[in-house]
């Protein structure tokens, strides 16, 4: 009995693999619209995209982004400038890609731009924390999406949505999780919207991964600058050692899990864009994969107690 059911689940990822190999044709003439393309996975994305064939539109925040990508590239590949929390930004950018492509329409956009700090302890966040960064990872994401839309139907393309696995599971403070959490549900409810019209609607959730979104500098000084905004009051509840024992964590648990291969997470998104059977959502990343993702299908009183053991505690809970 056991020997048949391996072999049914070997047979389902032979098939599986199998399906997922097929590529859709005429790329040359496909037009692929990502947005950040300054650095990390975008940039990585877009030379590759390049390199296969396809029309790339890579929207940079700065026009150093512009200029670095422009020098390793083809004069296929588009540069455009995008800010996407700026609606004049995400029109005037739509408006290029609308010359662009004419009548064949929008192949696919890959929403890809976002920012990781501030991140803390929610009660050391203000309102304009949150405001700040769900305009980029979020409010982004839906407007660059909708702007384009139209043109994605024409060619009953793709959107490909980057979340994070910690829009599975919220594993720490702040407004990132929460924001990734509003992609995914983003992501799920244009996917059932859009199912009429042909245009597919993937998700990417990757783990930890070593681009500029994880680095350590950025984090400790991230860290630093909301522990020198906070009250006396809460400063003595948690310790005034509080940011060296948080650092240590941060080291143990951030860069611990960082994955060097950004080819991992380029790959599933090249996939999304390219594949005729495209996964509904792709999860790079072995702790993604392992830990995260199982995690978040436990109970809570199961998954806290594992979140909470990593964590530096404040002073106040340390008896
Ligand atoms: N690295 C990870 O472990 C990880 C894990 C899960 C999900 N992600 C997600 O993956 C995506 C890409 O991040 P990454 O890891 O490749 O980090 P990254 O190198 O920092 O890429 C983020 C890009 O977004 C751009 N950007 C920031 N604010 C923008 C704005 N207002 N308008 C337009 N572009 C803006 C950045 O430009 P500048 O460089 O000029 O600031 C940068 O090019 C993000 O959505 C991130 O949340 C990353």
């Amino acid at each position: 009995m056991f020997l048949i059911i391996l072999g049914l689940v070997a047979l389902w990822f032979l098939f599986r693999w199998y399906r997922e190999l097929a590529r859709v044709p005429n790329i040359r003439e496909k037009y692929v619209y990502i947005t950040g393309c300054d650095s990390g996975f975008g940039k990585l994305l877009a030379k590759h995209l390049d390199k296969l064939g396809f029309r790339v539109i890579a929207a940079c925040y700065t026009e150093r982004g512009e200029e670095e990508l422009k020098k390793v590239s083809s004069e296929r590949l588009n540069t455009v400038h995008l800010d996407v929390v700026s609606t004049d930004s995400v029109n005037k950018a739509t408006a290029f890609i609308k010359s662009l492509v004419g009548e064949k329409g929008l192949w696919a956009v890959v929403n890809n731009a976002g920012v990781s700090v501030p991140s803390g302890p929610c009660e050391w966040m203000t309102i304009e924390d949150y405001k700040s960064m769900l305009d980029v990872n979020l409010n982004g994401v839906i407007g660059v999406t909708l702007s384009v839309l139209p043109l994605i139907k024409k060619a009953r393309g793709r959107v490909v949505n980057v979340a994070s696995v910690f829009g599975r599971i919220s594993a720490f403070g702040g407004p990132y999780c929460v924001s990734k959490f509003g992609v995914e549900a983003f992501n799920d409810s244009l996917r059932m919207n859009m199912a009429a019209f042909g245009v597919k609607v993937l998700c990417i959730e990757p783990g930890f991964f070593k681009t500029s979104v994880t680095d350590i500098h950025l984090l400790r000084s991230n860290l630093k600058n909301l522990w020198d905004k906070q009250p006396d009051d809460i400063k003595e509840q948690y310790g005034h050692d509080y940011p060296e024992r948080a650092n240590v964590t941060l080291e143990k648990n951030v860069v611990k899990w960082l994955d060097a291969d950004l080819m991992k997470v380029v790959n599933c998104m090249e996939h999304a864009i390219s594949a005729v059977h495209p996964r509904t959502r792709y999860s790079p990343g072995w702790d993604a994969k392992f830990v995260w993702l199982p995690l978040s299908y436990l109970p809570s009183w199961f998954s806290d107690k594992m979140l909470l053991k990593d964590l530096a505690k404040p002073k106040a809970s340390i008896h």
